[in-house]
């Protein structure tokens, strides 16, 4: 068991991306940020100093943090933000979980550009359930806006309206070479003919779910969210921000005449404008035989991939079906086999009365906004956390979260009539070990629409899926408790439904929101707490000496 030391120095960057040079917010200066490293067991101690004018957070998105709540990250949930001039040290151990996961900054829209990969290796002497890859390659995408993206979301939070569209995707922090000025600068993956590479890809994008696929090329997905699946053969992964998919490729055992491209695209379900762009790479085999050495000089035909539809939910929905955990005797899938709390929650967008800050220029006087059971979540002005653990909850959150929506229609079909979202900081209790069914609803007030829904602090199972309106009374019997996917973030689909259940193991304050950074923004999210248990390693560690203060 090692301690692993970080330093990330939040500092600003000049960086040029599709023929325009802007300032960003990074760490040490590197965007896409470093790259985390750690076993299995290891100790994290992160030390992050900021040197910009932003407040700012970072968190691993996806480590459990059992009992180390203080180590999550999201503002004004778990922290205070780090200002300016200050730091804060994030110290954590990742147990019982290897894989891929990333970091990212958990405050406003900083994770446009302040985001990295978390390598979690296995222990020592401990092997892939898989072929052992010859190499490891992170490809993490993202989203990249010519203009500042806090001025973006500030705007459109002052007026109520969507925010701008991003103007490119990119792949390890490149657009590739189907943008303006961005040819030369792309993803580049060399690789030797027959050999196994694993690539960890992570959607780091701020707003879109993605297609992924490298031309001529099947891959094997063999883990998602960090934790190893039933491996099966795709030439297309769909992958939402939050998500984190291993996956094998199998390279030819001759290296081709050809270059083959790597392609990401955005699915999209809902009913706003979308950007249709591709960020692509390259798969280059190095120049080993002989004819390829002599036509050095002569251009490689260019290979592309084939994409589904912006809009292919069957392919997603049949993609989805297809991640089942290994559920085997050394990785088994805990499955909670019985439930002790029970919720229906709905979630979609819709619209809201305009508060007192704003000058919304929706029509009668409304502003955009989105929802879990027809609540907004407000940001409280001291970290949940800290109100709770010191028993300070008083005009800082309540605790009457709904179980359940406060009202009832068809959720598919003809779209029901907006509701007017109420806002609210409410939080959901859980009395330590519950176990918990949660059934994710999409209303599709304004327009169905797939939402990646992503939960702090645990890993959950997703026992059941489904297009339409859920029904109590048939779809419980068709709930997989064999060997469902298990996961952090997971994609409640366009008019349709999701049900998970998890174990309340993790005593502290623990947030839920749609990983598309535009609805958390407009307050789809929630936070549950999770009450200590009894005996002494049950119960959520103190606080740091260094936590940050409002
Ligand atoms: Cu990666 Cu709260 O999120």
């Amino acid at each position: 068991r090692f301690t692993r030391h970080y330093k990330f120095d939040i500092k600003l960057q000049n960086v040029t991306r599709l023929c325009q040079t802007k300032s960003i917010v990074t760490v040490n200066g590197q965007f896409p940020g470093p790259r985390i490293i750690a076993r299995e067991g290891d100790r994290l101690v992160i030390k992050v100093v900021n040197h910009v004018q932003n407040n700012i957070t970072i968190h691993w998105h996806g480590v459990r943090q059992m009992r180390t709540g203080w180590a999550d990250g999201p503002a004004y949930i778990t922290q205070c933000p780090i200002q300016t001039g200050q730091s804060y040290v994030y110290n954590f151990t990742v147990t019982g979980q290897r894989g891929t996961l990333f970091w990212h900054a958990h405050i406003s829209w900083l994770r446009a550009t302040v985001y990295g990969s978390l390598v979690i290796l296995p222990k020592q002497h401990e092997h892939y359930p898989f072929p052992q890859p010859s190499k490891e390659v992170p490809i993490i995408f993202g989203e990249w806006w010519k203009a500042d993206t806090e001025t973006i979301i500030n705007q459109a939070q002052l007026t109520g309206l969507a925010p701008n569209l991003s103007d490119a995707y990119t792949i390890n922090g490149q657009p590739g070479p189907l943008y303006n000025c961005s040819a030369k600068d792309a993803f580049k993956l060399k690789v030797k003919p027959g050999k196994t590479y694993l690539l960890r890809l992570i959607n780091a994008a701020l707003n879109s779910e993605l297609f992924f696929s490298i031309a001529n090329h099947t891959l094997t997905v063999v883990e998602a969210d960090a934790v190893y699946v039933k491996p099966f053969k795709t030439n297309i992964v769909l992958i939402t921000p939050g998500q984190t998919t291993n996956v094998l490729l199998r390279t030819k055992s001759k290296a081709p005449n050809a270059t083959f491209l790597i392609a990401a695209r955005p699915y999209a379900t809902g009913p706003a404008t979308f950007d249709n762009t591709t960020a692509t790479g390259l798969l280059e085999y190095e120049k080993t035989s002989i004819t390829n050495t002599k036509n050095k000089n002569r251009k490689l035909p260019l290979l592309k991939p084939v994409l589904p539809k912006f809009n292919d939910t069957n392919f997603a929905t049949n993609f989805n079906k297809k991640i089942r955990s290994l559920a085997n005797a050394k990785f088994p899938a805990n499955v909670p086999k019985t439930v002790d709390r029970r919720f229906f929650f709905t979630i979609g967008l819709g619209l809201s009365p305009c508060s007192q800050n704003q000058t919304c220029q929706g029509s009668n006087n409304t502003r955009l906004a989105a929802s879990i059971n027809n609540v907004s979540f407000v940001q409280p002005n001291i970290a949940l956390l800290q109100a709770h653990f010191f028993k300070q909850s008083n005009g800082v959150y309540t605790t009457d979260f709904p179980a359940n929506p406060p009202f009832k229609f068809n959720y598919t079909g003809n779209p029901p009539s907006n509701i007017m979202i109420k806002s609210g900081t409410k939080v959901m209790v859980l009395p330590f070990n519950a176990t918990v069914e949660l059934v994710l609803q999409d209303t599709s007030i304004i327009g169905a629409e797939s939402h990646p829904l992503h939960l702090h602090g645990f890993n959950f199972f997703v026992v059941g899926q489904g297009i339409g309106n859920f029904n109590p009374n048939k779809d419980p019997s068709k709930f997989n408790l064999v060997d469902p996917a298990e996961r952090n973030t997971v994609g409640v689909p366009s008019g349709g439904w999701t049900a998970i259940r998890f174990l309340a193991d993790n005593p502290g304050v623990w947030f839920m929101h749609c990983h598309l950074e535009v609805h958390t923004s407009w307050g789809l999210k929630m936070a549950w707490v999770v009450q200590d248990g009894k005996r002494r390693n049950q119960k959520l560690q103190p606080p740091p000496s260094d936590l940050p203060k409002c």
